[in-house]
């Protein structure tokens, strides 16, 4: 079978310590894949890796069938990115940026263009169509974010907390967006620390841990009937969770 998303022993080391350490993933495509861990786990650094943001140590991955090292240009063309970090060219309307956007993949101009527009429209951005970027508010950013990754209708979309800091009406938004897309046969990675989001859309999920895959599979694999939170705990912290707080809050003090 030929996956979405294949990776062999990848490992990142920074200082000496493996923080994505010998990555084995296996994502069919189609696929609506979560990537769960705790803050530090080594989330955003495997996507960096598996996008060419960043070179992995160690390890092979490829991408649509293309290998990592080799056809990075090719795997490009096909995959949308929201970064951790947002890279926005912040003095540029909205729809500047994103015909631009368009353009640097290739869209012909009118193409770009109505994409443009309807992507603006359905992601609640047309109050601000000539609001530079650097005046947008964080939820505001993310949105836009979200439209540049979808602008040329990518095979893959991978998504680095695509939900933090968006309002409610966006979120839902987004994950229609989102299920339309995997529909068409897109393969949606996300990572997301909103486990009721992640347990609303994903059909897969994976838990990284100290940069060690402990759980990949089907998400009724996981939780097997119990809320994905508490799978989660149970997983990562074996279901510990720090019940003492601040000692200068406590009664009496
Ligand atoms: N450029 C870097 N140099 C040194 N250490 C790094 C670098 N980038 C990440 N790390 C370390 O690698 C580990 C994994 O970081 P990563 O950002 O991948 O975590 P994450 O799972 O995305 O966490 P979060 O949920 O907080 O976003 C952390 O211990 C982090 O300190
Ligand atoms: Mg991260």
């Amino acid at each position: 079978m030929e996956y979405s998303i294949e990776s062999h022993g990848l490992t990142k080391a920074y200082n000496g310590r493996n923080v994505v350490d010998e990555l084995c993933l296996r994502i069919e495509r189609g696929t609506f894949y979560g990537f769960l861990g705790p803050n530090g786990a080594g989330k955003s650094t495997t996507i960096k890796m598996l996008t060419g943001i960043i070179a992995p140590t160690s390890g092979s991955a490829r991408i649509l069938g293309y290998d990592l090292k080799r056809n990075m240009l090719a795997i490009k063309k096909r995959i949308g990115v929201v970064p951790e970090e947002q890279c926005l060219f912040e003095n540029l309307t909205a729809p500047e940026y994103l015909t631009f956007i368009g353009r640097m993949y290739g869209l012909p101009r009118q193409v770009a263009l109505n994409r443009t527009r309807e992507l603006i429209e359905v992601m609640g951005l047309d109050n601000a169509v000539d609001t530079l970027i650097l005046e947008f508010s964080t939820g505001m950013k993310k949105r836009l974010s979200l439209c540049a990754a979808m602008i040329h209708d990518p095979e893959i979309l991978f998504l680095d907390e695509p939900f933090e800091g968006v309002d409610a009406i966006a979120s839902r938004t987004i994950r229609t967006v989102l299920e339309q897309a995997r529909k068409r046969g897109a393969t949606i990675f996300l990572t997301s620390h909103i486990l009721e989001v992640v347990e609303r859309l994903c059909t897969h999920v994976s838990i990284i841990h100290e940069g060690k895959l402990l759980f990949q599979g089907a998400l009724e694999g996981l939780a097997q009937g119990a809320r994905l939170d508490e799978a989660f705990l149970n997983l990562v912290n074996n279901g510990k969770t720090a019940e003492t707080g601040l000692s200068w809050l406590g009664a009496g003090n």
